[in-house]
Order: C-alpha cells, then sequence, then structure tokens
C-alpha cells in the first residue's frame, strides 16, 4: 500500500536547442526517501527547479498528492513541497530565528491590515510562529543560536538552518539539492540522522547528492539521470550492480566526498558558465 506522494510524468525541459531533462517519470511515495544521482550536468537541478515551479517544464506534468501543480513557486510551496538550494539561500542579515519565521508565512492566515495594525490576531498568530519556530530550531539542534545572525554560522550550521526554514512551510515533501556540499564527514554524518528524523516525522524526502555513501546509505530507491534521461532506478544494492552506472560514473570515485579540488572545479565550471549564458540571471536564480 504505497500512497504517491510526488508524481513527474513525462517530464521534459528544453532550454533553446538543449534538452536538459527528457521524458522524465518519477514517483516519491509516503515515508520515503528517494535519491536522485548523476554525473555533474545530468540535469537534477534543472529537474528539481521543474517539480517546485521555477520552471515551466516545455512537457509534463508534476502531481502532488494526486493533484496537478501550478508551476508557480509559491503555490507549489503552499501546496506542500519545500526544498533547500544548491547554493546556500538565507538572509544573511537576519536572526536564526528570523530566518525560520520567513519561511513560514506561507502558513499564517493572518493577513496584512492584521500585521500592520498589530492587533490581538496578529499578535496571537505571531507567538504561535515563535512557538513553532522554536521547535524547529530544537528539532535541528540550533535553538541556543536563535539570535545569532545567520551570517555568523558556520557552513554547516547554515545548511541546517535551511532546512529549518524549509520545514517551517510544513511540507509533506522535502527537496534536498545537495544538503552535504561542503561538509566534512562529521556534519556529513549529521545530516544523514537529520534525514532520517525528518522522515521519521512523516515527510517524505527526495535528495540529490555528490556524495554516494550519503545517498545509498540514506535511500530507500535511487534514481540515476545521465544526460537528461532516468537511466536507471531500484534499491542501492540495484543501482550499484548496473553496468551503465558504473560506466556513466568511471572516473568518478563511487565512496567519499568528490573533494575539494572537484567542488571547486565545479564552481569554476558553473561561473564560467554563468558569464557565458545569455539566461545568466535566471540560471542564478534558479540553482
Ligand atoms: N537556465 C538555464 N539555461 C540554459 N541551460 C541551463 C539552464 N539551467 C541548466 N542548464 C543546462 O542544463 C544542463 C543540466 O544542468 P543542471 O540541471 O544544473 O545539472 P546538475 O544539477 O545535474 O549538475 C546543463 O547542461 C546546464 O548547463
Ligand atoms: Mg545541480
Amino acid at each position: 500500500m504505497t500512497t504517491p506522494v510526488l508524481e513527474a510524468r513525462d517530464v521534459t525541459m528544453r532550454f533553446g536547442g538543449l534538452t536538459a531533462v527528457r521524458s522524465v517519470d518519477f514517483t516519491v511515495n509516503a515515508g520515503e526517501i528517494v535519491g536522485l544521482i548523476g554525473p555533474n550536468g545530468a540535469g537534477k537541478t534543472t529537474f528539481f527547479n521543474c517539480l517546485t515551479g521555477l520552471y515551466v517544464p516545455t512537457e509534463g506534468t508534476v502531481s502532488y498528492k494526486g493533484t496537478v501543480l501550478p508551476p508557480k513557486p509559491h503555490l507549489v510551496t503552499q501546496a506542500g513541497i519545500a526544498r533547500t538550494f544548491q547554493n546556500i539561500r538565507l538572509f544573511a542579515n537576519m536572526t536564526v530565528l528570523e530566518n525560520v519565521l520567513v519561511g513560514r508565512h506561507t502558513r499564517t492566515k493572518e493577513g496584512l491590515w492584521s500585521a500592520l495594525l498589530r492587533g490581538p490576531g496578529f499578535k496571537k498568530a505571531e507567538r504561535a510562529s515563535e512557538e513553532r519556530a522554536m521547535e524547529l530550531l530544537e528539532f535541528i539542534g540550533l535553538a541556543h543560536k536563535r539570535d545569532h545572525l545567520a551570517r555568523n554560522l558556520p557552513y554547516g550550521e547554515q545548511r541546517k538552518l535551511e532546512i529549518a526554514r524549509a520545514m517551517a512551510s510544513e511540507p509533506g515533501l522535502l527537496l534536498l539539492d545537495e544538503p552535504t556540499a561542503g561538509m566534512n564527514p562529521q556534519e556529513t554524518r549529521a545530516t544523514e540522522e537529520l534525514v532520517f528524523a525528518i522522515r521519521d516525522k512523516g515527510i517524505a524526502v527526495l535528495l540529490i547528492e555528490h556524495d554516494m555513501r550519503f545517498v545509498f546509505n540514506l535511500s530507500d530507491r535511487v534514481a540515476v539521470l545521465v544526460q537528461g534521461e532516468k537511466l536507471v532506478e531500484g534499491t542501492a544494492e540495484v543501482v550499484q550492480a548496473d553496468e551503465r552506472v558504473v560506466a556513466a560514473y568511471l572516473g568518478e570515485p563511487f565512496e567519499g566526498d568528490p573533494g575539494e579540488a572537484e567542488a571547486a572545479e565545479v564552481e569554476a565550471a558553473e561561473a564560467a558558465a554563468d558569464a557565458t549564458s545569455t539566461t545568466s540571471s535566471t540560471k542564478g536564480e534558479a540553482q
């Protein structure tokens, strides 16, 4: 008895002559942690952007709990899908608590006038929001830093805070784009525990990752994207044993971190692509 939470049907995304995602069918069921892997440039982030309404897919549909989603980010969030970004996006000059409160605004019913007049309804809603935000900060282990500015947190904690902010919209599905990028092994292990704990709260998780060990440890199912197409999908054992996957990753070790050198190389390549791309502003927004 599997209940689909997310269903992507025949999703294709083209940028001019380039097909970044090609006819991808993809499902995440309730209670699942699903991994999405693939070499750099495979189309993983583009696919995420199609799921979250940042891009309108050239073809195909995305449904959440049986309803087709309108391709608008705020409507997707409202429906129950939250995400984090490959590059951290926090409000650097806001406090930790404020960052989580920002994530809650899609779930608070108080309107503009109520907020401006700061009537009793607003104050009550504000108190409830703050309580919920503090619960989330306790959950990720950052409650003691509620009043610190986001920019002063170490990198690993900024990543955690992003997850708390995403959870503040009370999602049924959480999408994580490379959550362990730039983390040291201890931070990666802590993130693993955190993802299991999120799943245990009844939130389905879809994660894009570069760190193979992390993905295979966590995921009930793994899908492999290569050149925009879904090559294989299955349990960690099935995917690891597939020769096509091994071939696609030839030269990229299956175990451990991509390493700092490679991360720097990727950053440089992305910066170069940004500089030459005519759609660099859209791309920058969507990463
Ligand atoms: N906004 C865009 N405009 C044009 N091409 C893009 C855009 N976003 C991504 N691409 C291209 O789509 C392909 C897939 O990129 P991406 O989804 O970022 O891959 P991944 O996340 O798997 O590394 C790449 O060739 C990339 O250059
Ligand atoms: Mg990416």
